[in-house]
């Protein structure tokens, strides 16, 4: 499923992403994988996955 339809992401491929550079924050997965580079419409997606990554690793 699409997270980022401007740029083509998944939902797999953001999770990727997120875990592989360990982002924390919407600008770092915007440069790292383009998703919300755009409209911004994914951008609150974006935000609730970080945050659950975030919750995962402490
Ligand atoms: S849907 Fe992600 S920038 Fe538009």
């Amino acid at each position: 499923m699409y997270v980022c339809i401007c740029r083509a992401v998944t939902e797999k491929e953001l999770q990727k992403c997120i875990d592989e550079n360990s982002c924390t924050k919407v600008s770092q997965v915007k440069k790292l994988c383009g998703a919300g580079s755009r409209c911004g419409k994914c951008i609150p997606w974006i935000k609730k996955m970080l945050k659950e990554s975030n919750q995962r690793e402490k």
